[in-house]
């Protein structure tokens, strides 16, 4: 295996692992010989994700975390520990779609149920995840296009995807001298059951879903799972060494605009 892309032995936590982004990437690092504590939730979901890569021979253990509680991270992080006997790489990928409401719209509630999930699960996600790390840890955390601009309906998302990129880099620069990496990704709109799932899809029927929402990219289309997913793998590399505090977006051109 290219040295790049070899995660053996490596131990990871991946939240949000049931489905989409964070389903794919257990695939991903699990067949590059990483060991996985995967978490959701979503129990039965998460559960058979487990099982189905137990039988593709990966070493991987599935778990409850609802990562609004910090209860449930700090049990995820003690999971690893335990049984795997550290932590080298966190991802913290749970998430909540956009509440689709304008300003004028928005109570007190989504904006809470939007923090809650989607930044304090990061904050309690790094809090205890980082002293788990030696040298060398990694951290990847998943904001959004919505937390590197603004856009109609989304305004709870979006102030909690720029806050997702506070915490990054915040992070970045306080555990920089200890060795332990913190980056974010920000995907534009992809394929995955939070935009094909009723929330944010009018439509039953996907292409003109994508026409729809992929109008204002340069590439006219989303993204496909895998092609964030990549770049997922590309930033977790242990050849990965001095990148740290950066927000990646993956997103078909829109932030060249
Ligand atoms: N798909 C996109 O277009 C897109 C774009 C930008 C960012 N994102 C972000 O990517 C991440 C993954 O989303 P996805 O597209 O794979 O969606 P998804 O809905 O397929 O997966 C999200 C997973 O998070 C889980 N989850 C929700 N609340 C949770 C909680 N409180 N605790 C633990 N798990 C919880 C869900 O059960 C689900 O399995 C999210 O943070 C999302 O905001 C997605």
């Amino acid at each position: 295996m290219d040295a790049l892309l070899d995660f053996t032995g490596k131990v990871a936590i991946i939240t949000g692992a049931a489905s989409g982004f964070g389903e794919l990437l257990a695939s991903e690092l699990g067949a590059r010989g990483a060991k996985l504590v995967i978490s959701d939730i979503n129990t039965d979901g998460v559960m058979a994700v487990a099982e189905a890569l137990k039988e593709k021979g990966v070493d991987v253990l599935a778990m409850t975390c609802d990562v609004s509680k910090e209860a449930d991270c700090i049990a995820q992080v003690e999971t690893a520990v335990r049984e795997f006997g550290g932590l080298d790489i966190s991802v913290n990928n749970a998430g909540i779609a956009p509440a689709m409401s304008s300003l004028l719209e928005t109570t007190e509630a989504m904006m809470d149920k939007q923090f809650n999930v989607n930044v304090k699960g990061v904050f309690f996600g790094m809090k205890h995840q980082i002293p788990a790390m030696d040298k060398d840890g990694v951290i990847l955390n998943v904001s959004s296009m919505a937390g590197l601009g603004g856009a109609p309906k989304v305004i709870s998302y979006s102030a909690a995807k720029h806050a997702v990129i506070g915490l990054t880099k915040t992070a970045a620069v306080e555990f920089a001298r200890k060795g332990v990496r913190v980056n974010a990704i920000c995907p534009f709109f992809t394929l995955t059951p939070m935009v094909t799932g009723p929330n944010l899809n009018q439509t039953s029927n996907v292409e003109e879903l994508e026409a729809f929402l992929g109008r204002g990219s340069p590439m006219k289309r989303l993204g496909k799972p895998h092609e964030i997913v990549n770049v997922m793998l590309m930033i977790l590399s242990p050849g990965n060494t001095y990148m740290t505090g950066q927000t990646i977006a993956i997103d078909g051109g829109v932030s060249a605009f």
